[in-house]
């Protein structure tokens, strides 16, 4: 359920498979260290999960004996499990008569109930919980509700939803009124945050063999508990600062110097390391949650200096090793393009 959150059956098949063969109990994963988790859930997405299950599975051998508890209340105080989740597990484990409520089971819902407005407000949400527990039959309610959410998911669907095959079509009075494209009531369109970042590649030989500076992502940052390349959140080159807008005053400000110049900076005060910074001409675009970030990618030449080791987890990596770690989706795709060579072409 937890891996089903956000993410499609379909993907999550070979996740779980591989998930589950590594840790079949909650003792074992209980007991794994977090970057082992995590790199059973790289490239699955909102990795808060992963973490979230893993104090989980600590809490049930510490709290509950290592057996999974079956009360309600017990379900839901366990870290990221809401009641959409509690619900589903027990009713679907336990045969428990518990509804559940999520994104395909809304848009269901909304349509059979005819729902003419945002199916998110406090009061909708309401009255589509009790839509949901009014339906529930007295036995085998987790597979009535895979059924829901099937049903929403493959008949359903937000954009032209398959009503000839829906067994509840003459139910229904989105269908009957041909309102299928007005309800649900459209979300409010996400506003997306343009953000600019640069990776640097800090490369050095140990005992004749390439590493490359990876850190540990700290508490509280995006990708907490994967590691990366040394990033950086770039400053816009061309956008002038908030004080500057409309002064009139066009000259750059201290802050606007060039990329390579905010790099070499930032990798002086947060790393200790003194280096020429150079663009690689490689670009990765990438979308999460509600950031567009475009990464620039740099390479660090000619470094002296020593480490700064305090603040975050520190390591160096060769190209190999760097597929033993759970990574960042941009830094793994850097770590791909380091494994196959093509570092000597991102150096120019
Ligand atoms: N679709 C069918 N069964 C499901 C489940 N248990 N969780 C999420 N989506 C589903």
């Amino acid at each position: 359920e937890i891996m089903l959150q956000q993410t499609q059956v379909a993907t999550v098949i070979d996740y779980y498979l591989r998930f589950t063969k590594q840790f079949p109990n909650v003792k074992k994963l209980a007991a794994a260290q977090e970057t082992e988790v995590l790199k059973l859930w790289e490239g699955l997405g909102y990795y808060r999960r992963a973490r979230q299950l893993h104090a989980a599975a600590k809490i049930v051998v510490a709290e509950h004996g290592g057996k999974f508890p079956v009360d309600f209340e017990d379900v839901l105080a366990l870290p990221g499990i809401g009641r959409y989740t509690a619900g589903a597990i027990l009713s679907i484990s336990q045969d428990q008569q518990l509804p559940i409520l999520e994104g395909n089971t809304i848009r269901l819902f909304a349509r059979l109930m005819a729902m003419k407005s945002d199916p998110r407000s406090t009061q909708n949400q309401k009255n589509l919980w009790k839509f949901s527990k009014s339906l529930l039959p007295k036995k085998r309610c987790g597979d009535f509700n895979q059924a829901l959410m099937e049903l929403g998911s493959l008949i359903c669907t937000p954009r032209d939803p398959k009503c000839e095959q829906c067994p509840l079509m003459n139910l229904c009075p989105t269908f009957l009124n041909s309102l299928q494209s007005e309800i649900p009531v459209a979300a409010e369109k996400t506003k997306y945050e343009d953000i600019n970042e640069a990776v640097v590649l800090v490369p050095r030989t140990i005992k004749g063999v390439q590493k490359y500076l990876v850190r540990l992502c700290g508490s509280g940052e995006r990708w907490e508990g994967l590691w990366d390349f040394p990033r950086f959140l770039l400053e816009k080159e061309d956008a002038p600062s908030a004080s500057m807008r409309g002064s009139g005053n066009k000259k750059r400000s201290e802050s606007h110097s060039t990329p390579a110049q905010q790099l070499q900076d930032k990798l002086k005060k947060q790393f200790g390391l003194t280096a020429e910074i150079k663009p690689i001409d490689h670009r990765i675009k990438h979308a999460v949650t509600r950031y567009r970030i475009t990464l620039d990618c740099f390479a660090a030449m000619s470094i002296s200096g020593r480490l700064k080791t305090s603040k975050t987890e520190l390591a160096w990596k060769t190209a190999g090793e760097l597929d033993q770690l759970a990574m960042s989706v941009t830094g793994r795709k850097i770590a791909t393009q380091i494994k196959r060579g093509n570092q000597l072409k991102m150096f120019g």
